[in-house]
């Protein structure tokens, strides 16, 4: 009697005060006012619970999406890749640009790892697998699908950080370089601006290769442009609100 006395109340003080991942989704969901977030922690588990987590494709979040359906922010959306620490330190900070990660959709999920299993309606936040493990695994669907409905609102004029630090800014695997670029609509985007993040030594500037292709992925009618900008100039304007966000860069 003693022993199983002793267990129960370790297992309750161990289980309190510690958050479940439906917590910490609802948490992140009630930010944002007006949201429905036990319909949207329906949806998004829907998407992955009792399943396989090699066989989660990103159509599984498509009614995730539609129960989360954003007005986009014209001529403020930012993009990246590569570059995620200095974008998001700067979204945090200023309110020039909003992520995906900013929005309902993506600030849900950033950073977490979750997965089903077969015979198990429990969300499992370890033991899954890893992005590369398996391409329909629940995480990467989530962000492809997710990426996917963030760039095909994309409008006015957009910007994207890529990094100036490597050999190929626009990377081919990249999320921004396999969904977002082949997503945005020219009938409501007007131009796509990079910015592109250098440090002291960096190897690439707005002449690199990748660039170039980059240009020739857009879709005819977005026009382009490109400037290189240190990381130092980007964090300085993070720190200092007073300057106004058309002066960053
Ligand atoms: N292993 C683990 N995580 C990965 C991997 C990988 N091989 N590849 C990508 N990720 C996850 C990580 O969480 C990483 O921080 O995706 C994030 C972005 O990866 P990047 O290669 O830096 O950028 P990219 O793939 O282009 O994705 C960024 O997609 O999230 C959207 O709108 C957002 O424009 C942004 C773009």
């Amino acid at each position: 009697v003693v022993v199983v006395v002793v267990a129960v109340v370790l297992a309750v003080t161990l289980r309190k005060g510690k958050y479940t991942f439906e917590d910490r989704i609802l948490a992140r969901c009630e930010k944002f006012k007006g949201s429905d977030c036990r319909l949207i922690w329906a949806k998004f588990q829907k998407a992955y619970v009792g399943r396989d987590p090699c066989n989660v494709p990103m159509e599984a979040y498509d009614d995730f999406i539609a129960a989360t359906q954003f007005k986009p922010e014209c001529n403020r959306m930012m993009f990246w890749s590569k570059t995620k620490d200095v974008v998001h330190d700067f979204t945090e900070k200023r309110d020039c640009y909003v992520t995906l990660e900013d929005t309902l959709l993506g600030s849900v999920a950033d950073g977490l790892t979750w997965c089903g299993r077969v015979g198990s309606s429990e969300t499992l936040t370890t033991g899954c697998p890893r992005w590369t493990d398996c391409e329909n695994n629940p995480v990467r669907s989530f962000w492809s699908r997710a990426s996917a409905a963030f760039a095909e609102k994309a409008c006015g004029n957009v910007t994207v950080m890529l990094n100036g630090s490597i050999e190929t800014p626009f990377s081919p695997n990249s999320t921004f370089r396999s969904i977002e670029v082949k997503k945005f609509d020219a009938t409501v985007m007007r131009s796509l601006n990079v910015v592109l993040v250098t440090q002291t030594n960096s190897v690439s500037n707005c002449t690199n290769a990748s660039l170039k292709d980059l240009q020739k992925e857009l879709a005819a009618g977005i026009r382009y442009s490109c400037k290189e900008v240190s990381e130092a100039q980007i964090r300085e304007c993070s720190s200092n609100p007073e300057k106004p966000c058309g002066a960053c860069w």
